[in-house]
Formats: C-alpha cells, structure tokens, sequence
C-alpha cells in the first residue's frame, strides 16, 4: 500500500495533462482571486489549521505571499500544552493526530504571531475551538482587537464539557448554539469547520447556515486508530485519533458536492488534496476555495504549485475560477435506478 510520502511523487505533476480539443489559451488571462463573505483572496489556496503552524515556521520553505491564505493552528481563550506523545502515526496513504489543540493562547497569538501574519498578501484565517460556547465566545472576543485577521473558522469538532463530551458539530442543536453564539460576538466573516464524523453533514451544514454561518469549512479529520500488535497497545497515547491525507479525499469531495446542493453559503473544501487536479475536483464539486493540509508535512510548497496549476488549467479552459466552482456536469444516466454497485 501507499504510505503518504509516496503521494510527493504525485505532487511534481502540478497540472492535469491536456485531455481535451479546449483551445489554445493566446491572451486569455484568467481571474482566479475568489470572495468569500465579503473578503477577497488573490487565489483559492489556503493552507489547513494545525498543518501550517502560525504560518511563520514555513517562511524560509516558500513564499508565504503567493497563498490566498493561511489557516492557523486552533486558538483557544487560554494557552492548552496538547496531549502526550506519541501523537501522530503515519498509515497507508494517511496519517493519525491526537494533538490534543496545542497552542499558545488568543492572547500571546494577537502580540506574538499576528504582527508577522499581518506583513502578509495571504489572508490570515484565525481557527477558534473551546469546550463551551462561553469558550468560543471568550476566545472570539480576545481575538476582536487584533488588526490583521480577515475570517474567523470555528472548529466545532471539540467535545463540550457540558454536554456529557457530545461533540458539538455531531449534534445540529449544539451547532446552531455555538454558531448562533460567536456570530453574535464575531466583528469579522465566520465559517464554520464541519466534522465529517455524522451520518449526515447536509443536516449540520444547514444548522450552521440558519444559525448565521457566512461560510462553511469541510472537511476536518475522520476518527480512526491504530495498533502495535507486538506491545498491544495503541499507536497513539489518546488511542483514537484524527485521520487526515490522500486516504480521506474521496469521502471529503463527496461531503463538499452534498453540502453545496444544501446550502447557499460559499464553501471551503479540504480533505487529502495533494495536487492541482485534487483541488480542482474540489472546485468543481461547489467549492470556492481550497485548503492544503496533510500534505504540507512532506512538500510544504504544495499549495503554491497548485496556485500556479489552478492559473494553468484556467488558463487552457480559458475558464476564470469563478466558473469553474460547482461547474460538474453530472450526465443524464441511461439505466432507469442507478446504484453505486
Ligand atoms: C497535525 C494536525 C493538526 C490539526 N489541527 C487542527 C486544528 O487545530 N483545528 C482544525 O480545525 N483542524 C485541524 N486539523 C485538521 C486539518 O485542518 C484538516 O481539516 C484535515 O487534516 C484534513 O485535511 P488534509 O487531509 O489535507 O490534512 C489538523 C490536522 C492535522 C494533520
């Protein structure tokens, strides 16, 4: 089986091959900056919270200016240590987290990570988690007085201490809660970060949206695990963990075609894109705009190839971004009930 690294091989391949009779591009010039609630992005390539660092850690490995945006780690009102290694495995075309949201803080993010984010053309996108909405919404209030953050991305994949540990975005009363709750407090666009892990994601899609969501994110990791037979004992200290890469993409774009049908909100797509044709599949489900996860662990100048496929495939379908989100074309099937099987 693959292992995630052997996808880098992939990556070298930044634009789909011409499979096609398009024309010739001449002078056309496409527009590939997209808008989401109300904020413009020179490209639709972010990179993914808690992938990335507070950005500045991947400064010497590309040109941080040539990204649409950078998703930081998850802030929370209060600094959190994480959770004990081992924290991370790798599998079959896939990786396993348990971080356990590590981070520094609102606080310490605003006076010592915000001032080198707001040099930036990328737009910085602050992923806020808690364990109650009163978390949420304390963190939010903290991060208001910063000057440089474009969007806020509410990670609703937290367990609520309240609640018995039912995690919020599994529940579509929770989620319109929490969403109802930092809207009221955010001054800047909110998305709303889904958890692929309910039966469903068109039902919590819609909570998010009726409660005042101005986008949604989706997809974040899938539960899963892994163990050493030898020892019997799990790879990972939280022994369940969040499955992220290459191994997830299919499930993910699934996820993003369903919920833009569901909703009229922009969509951002995430979920083991690796290459300019992952994001593009992303882009044609219905999303507008794209974030580069997994893949930065191992070819941190991922998304900036893919900047540039995205303007070579545009280019060739003489096509701007714009027309090219949720522009799928499903064929009318010949057979009276279609099954997958
Ligand atoms: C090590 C690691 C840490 C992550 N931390 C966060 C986080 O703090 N907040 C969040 O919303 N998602 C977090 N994620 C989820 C990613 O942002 C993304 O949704 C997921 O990994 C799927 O995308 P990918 O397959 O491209 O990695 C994390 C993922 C990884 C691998």
């Amino acid at each position: 089986m693959p292992t995630v690294r052997d996808q880098k091989a992939k990556v070298v391949s930044d634009e789909p091959a011409a499979r096609d009779n398009s024309q010739p591009a001449g002078d056309f010039e496409p527009s590939i900056e997209v808008e989401i609630a109300g904020v413009r992005f020179q490209n639709p390539v972010l990179t993914a919270s808690g992938t990335f660092g507070y950005g500045q850690e991947f400064a010497h490995l590309i040109d941080l200016n040539r990204l649409g945006g950078i998703c930081v780690k998850g802030i929370s009102a209060a600094p959190m240590p994480g959770n004990p290694p081992p924290r991370i495995y790798e599998t079959d075309s896939g990786m396993l987290n348990a971080i356990g949201l590590q981070n520094v803080g609102a606080k310490r993010f605003l006076e010592e990570k915000l001032p080198f984010l707001r040099t930036l053309r990328a737009r910085t996108v602050v992923n806020v988690f808690g364990y109650t909405t009163e978390d949420y919404v304390r963190c939010i209030e903290i991060l208001n007085d910063g000057d440089g953050i474009d969007a806020y991305e509410l990670n609703i994949s937290c367990p609520n201490t309240r609640c018995g540990g039912m995690v919020y975005g599994n529940d579509p009363k929770l989620t319109e809660e929490v969403v109802a709750a930092s809207k009221r407090a955010a001054r800047l666009p909110l998305w709303v970060k889904l958890s692929p892990n309910v039966t469903d994601i068109t039902v919590l899609a819609r909570a998010a949206e009726n409660a005042g969501a101005d986008a949604l994110s989706l997809v974040n990791t899938f539960v899963g695990m892994a163990i050493d037979v030898e020892t019997r004992t799990p790879r990972i200290s939280n022994v369940t963990a969040g499955l992220s890469g290459p191994a997830i993409k299919p499930i993910a774009l699934r996820m993003v075609y369903q919920t833009a049908r569901a909703v009229r909100i922009p969509i951002i797509g995430l979920g083991g894109i690796a290459t300019t044709e992952d994001a593009l599949e992303f882009l044609i489900a219905g999303a507008r705009a794209v974030q580069v996860g997994t893949a930065n662990f191992y070819a941190p100048d991922t998304s900036i190839k893919i900047v540039e496929g995205i303007r070579t495939y545009c280019r060739r379908k003489r096509l701007h971004v714009d027309d090219l989100v949720g522009s799928l074309q499903v064929p009318t099937p010949n057979v009276e009930k279609a099954t997958e099987y």
